[in-house]
């Protein structure tokens, strides 16, 4: 079960990897809202953010913290993001709200990821939660027979639509022993934009709560 104390407490010791005139990269989710809700008290101190949503971004605005289009900033020192699940290795699924290919993009672009989470989200092996992957939507159906074929179980998020005008498909029935393999297999599957395994690029920092494992 989610443990709202533990999200908020993971949020607010984040502030403690962001650096003074930074630009922080900020991931989406309920999570981050605790995060995003306490960089507000700092905001004179940081000269922005990049933002992986809307939603992160229009929650950023409300607090007056300024939002700059990563083509504008470069690397970016720092990002904060949570997760669905995350393994020993600090591999993980993301992707639960719909953001994935924004949260991969940013990730990648940081120096430092430092991933939010309670303790729900840790996990032995990956893959009880359902894996997200952005697809383009005429690509829907073939996406998932491949998926078929490699043993998933293909479940189209219905009514949903990413911020980059595609679709999601939830794979249940997963166990994903090799991570890295499975994303640079999915990865290559025409039609997919994006697939919601944070392996070949893990997190570097992980905080249950207000402590790092
Ligand atoms: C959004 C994500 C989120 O980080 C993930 O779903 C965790 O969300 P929450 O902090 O609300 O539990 O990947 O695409």
């Amino acid at each position: 079960m989610n443990n709202p104390n533990e999200k908020q407490l993971a949020g607010e010791a984040a502030l403690r990897y962001v650096e003074d005139g930074a630009i922080v990269g900020v991931g989406t989710g309920s999570t981050v809202a605790f995060f995003i809700d306490a960089l507000a008290g700092m905001k004179d101190r940081i000269k922005g953010a990049v933002s992986s949503s809307e939603q992160s971004t229009a929650r950023m605005k409300q607090h007056g913290i300024e939002v700059f289009d990563l083509n504008a900033t470069g690397p970016i020192g720092i990002y904060i993001d949570g997760a669905d699940e995350c393994d020993p290795h600090k591999r993980l699924i993301k992707g639960g709200g719909a953001a994935l290919t924004r949260e991969k993009i940013v990730a990648a672009a940081a120096q430092k990821f430092v991933c939010i989470i309670d303790s729900s989200k840790r996990v032995d092996v990956l893959g009880k939660f359902p894996l997200p992957i952005e697809v383009i939507p005429m690509a829907r159906s073939l996406v998932s027979r491949e998926i078929v074929k490699l043993g998933g179980q293909p479940v189209w998020r219905d009514g949903v639509t990413t911020d980059n005008g595609n679709w999601i498909i939830d794979v249940h029935g997963w166990r994903i022993t090799d991570p890295v393999g499975l994303e640079q297999q999915l990865n290559q599957l025409a039609g997919v934009v994006t697939v919601g395994l944070f392996a070949q690029r893990p997190a570097d920092v992980v905080l249950v709560g207000d402590k790092e494992i």
